[in-house]
């Protein structure tokens, strides 16, 4: 069983790199089915997003695709601050074309339901989203994933670009936390 401590904790392998591109390659098939002939806006959302959206992306046959980013913060440690903040809002224009959201994990909903509400303002044509993980037991908003990647139980993860206080997020495989 491979061990990764950071910072003061303990974490243990829970899903290796492979099973995770396997998931990651069945999304981008879908997106690219689903998406055929349109022009999206792949939203990166920034910090956490950025392996799984560069591993998506070499796999999105939309030729006509572009990716912008954001950048949000809503974790302190190991816990939800319970606030979205917004460091790098939305710059590109996204007016009657449909926006994929990149999100490396759902986990109560309320980043993503942030920007969706920050997206509708900007009048796209649709909203899909795709996040590679997310915690079923942990949602507390009514969000809409289309593309769903793991579902993981309620225990804070790391790796694949999650972080533990900005560490953690190079690694390929995903970790959890040791009780
Ligand atoms: P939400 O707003 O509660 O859904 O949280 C979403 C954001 O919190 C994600 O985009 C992650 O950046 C971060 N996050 C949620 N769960 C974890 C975790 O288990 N490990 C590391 N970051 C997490
Ligand atoms: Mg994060």
């Amino acid at each position: 069983m491979k061990k990764v401590r950071i910072h003061d904790k303990n974490f243990q392998c829970l899903l290796e790199a492979a099973r995770i591109d396997a998931q990651i390659s069945r999304m981008a098939g879908e997106i690219n089915r689903d998406l055929a002939g349109d022009n999206p806006v792949f939203l990166c959302v920034l910090n956490g997003a950025f392996m799984f959206a560069s591993d998506l992306m070499k796999q999105i046959t939309l030729n006509e695709s572009e990716i912008a980013f954001v950048r949000i913060a809503s974790y302190a440690g190991t816990t939800s601050t319970g606030r979205v903040d917004e460091l790098i809002g939305l710059t590109a224009e996204v007016a009657g074309r449909t926006v994929v959201i990149v999100e490396d994990i759902v986990d109560t909903g309320r980043s993503l339901r942030h920007l969706q509400e920050m997206l509708r303002k900007a009048a796209p044509k649709q909203v899909k989203t795709a996040a590679l993980f997310w915690k079923p037991d942990a949602l507390e908003e009514a969000v809409v994933v289309d593309y769903k990647g793991i579902s993981l139980e309620n225990r804070f993860v790391v790796g694949r670009g999650l972080d533990y206080d900005g560490l953690g997020r190079h690694l390929p495989d995903l970790y959890v936390l040791e009780e």
